[in-house]
């Protein structure tokens, strides 16, 4: 088990007095907090060695570019990519999965399809739906079975209908609404089988349970920094280096070619350089991907499976504590047991607005918490939760205590309201 109390003493945050008194974090699925580790490596590159990477050659420079390059290859060996060059810097798992959405060819005669489920986040659905109604792919939303246990039967039936190569199964490794994991590297089979590319959204997985992108047959995989301890506006794109070097860039400019220069026949030729670079245009986040650096190296002294562990424990406490006191006044989604899923509930207040609670939380006991569609908004739908859900979400620096606390007060809350 974790030492819960010295990893609180990294973060500054949870040390925050709100009307002097603690403050409970329980939104981590949306934002982390960040460790004091974190925070000194971006101070340190503001105040010590701020530069570009890759273009001068002063000492500044050089400085920014090893930290960058360091940081890429942490990211690399966090999920056991074969090498840094596949790793690119993005701002978010949003771009990821809208960067590696061009895998496909849009202008195939034969349109393209993307597969997806029910619950995807927005960042893994909305550009689908857009790119559908443009008529340029087909779209497949595979519902969520009521279990939210993944339904492989019908995944492998729509995939065995698409047409070879032309296909991408864009999935949720684990979902932020109904915390339920997929078994990536049976579905990694069934896409390769049938010769299509398999994407994963790991916005939920990347900063809670180990990944290897090898062992788990991913191809495409995108992931936040800001959930996993790091800097805001940093994300990652992992692709296979095959897969990337076929891929389009959704921005081009400096530092994306080796030389740009006309040609004879008075055109502009331009020299794409290898990935990752081509994907990356522009000056860079240099602080954010060094303090994302630093995140892994967090990460990494505590260990992924020690995390994952105690995350199943906090999912465990929550749930029995939830059913033990509220019963059957709320409904917690997604799987009952906590093995299979993370340590966060979208909860159905049965007919209480999940907003008004949210803010309740806040000001009797500064529980900070998310309510709302937490961009699952087709998903609210589908399962008519039209007012969507309350939604705590645990990370390494919570406790059994606070998940109680939170627990008491939503039990006051509710009877306050009814
Ligand atoms: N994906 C983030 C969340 O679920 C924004 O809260």
């Amino acid at each position: 088990m974790l030492d819960v109390s010295s990893i609180r003493e990294d973060f500054p945050a949870l040390h925050e007095l709100k009307d002097g008194k603690p403050i409970i974090y329980a939104d981590s699925a949306c934002m982390s907090l960040k460790p004091k580790q974190v925070i000194n490596a971006l101070v340190d590159y503001y105040s010590h060695y701020t530069a570009c990477a890759g273009r001068s050659p002063h000492a500044f420079s050089r400085e920014t570019t090893r930290l960058y390059n360091e940081s890429r290859k942490k990211i690399a060996a966090f999920i056991n990519a074969k090498d840094a060059s596949e790793v690119v810097w993005v701002r978010n798992t949003t771009e990821a999965l809208n960067l590696g959405g061009n895998i496909l060819n849009l202008n195939s005669k034969e349109k393209p399809t993307i597969i997806t489920t029910s619950e995807s986040h927005n960042s893994n659905l909305v550009k689908w739906v857009r790119l559908e109604s443009l008529g340029r792919i087909n779209l497949i939303i595979i519902p969520t079975h009521i279990d939210c246990v993944f339904d492989i039967e019908k995944f492998t039936s729509v995939v065995e209908k698409c047409s070879p190569g032309n296909f991408l199964a864009s999935l949720n490794h684990i979902s932020n609404v109904t915390a339920a994991k997929i078994p990536v590297k049976e579905l990694g089979k069934i896409v390769h089988e049938n010769e299509g590319i398999l994407q994963l959204d790991a916005a939920q997985s990347f900063p809670h349970t180990p990944i290897d992108v090898q062992k788990m047959e991913i191809d495409l995989l995108g992931a936040s920094m800001h959930k996993a301890l790091g800097p805001t506006g940093v994300g990652i794109l992992y692709g296979k280096y095959d897969l990337l070097e076929q891929l389009e860039p959704l921005i081009l400019g400096g530092e994306t070619v080796s030389d740009v220069k006309a040609l004879n026949s008075g055109k502009v030729n331009i020299e794409l350089l290898n990935p990752p670079s081509k994907f990356e245009a522009g000056l860079q986040d240099y602080a954010g991907a060094i303090g994302s650096g630093a995140a892994i190296d967090y990460l990494n002294s505590v260990g992924m499976e020690n995390i994952a562990e105690y995350e199943v424990h906090l999912a465990n406490k929550m749930l029995t504590g939830l059913e033990e006191t509220l019963g059957k006044k709320i409904q917690v989604l997604g799987p009952k047991d906590p093995k299979h899923r993370a340590a966060l509930a979208a909860i159905d207040l049965k007919g209480i607005n999940p907003h008004e609670v949210a803010i309740l939380m806040d000001e009797m006991n500064n529980i900070f918490l998310r309510s709302g569609y937490h961009c699952a908004h087709y998903w609210h739908h589908t399962i008519n939760l039209n007012e969507g859900t309350l939604r705590p979400s645990w990370y390494l620096y919570n406790t059994v205590e606070e998940i109680e606390i939170f627990i008491a007060t939503l039990e006051e809350i509710i009877s306050m309201l009814t």
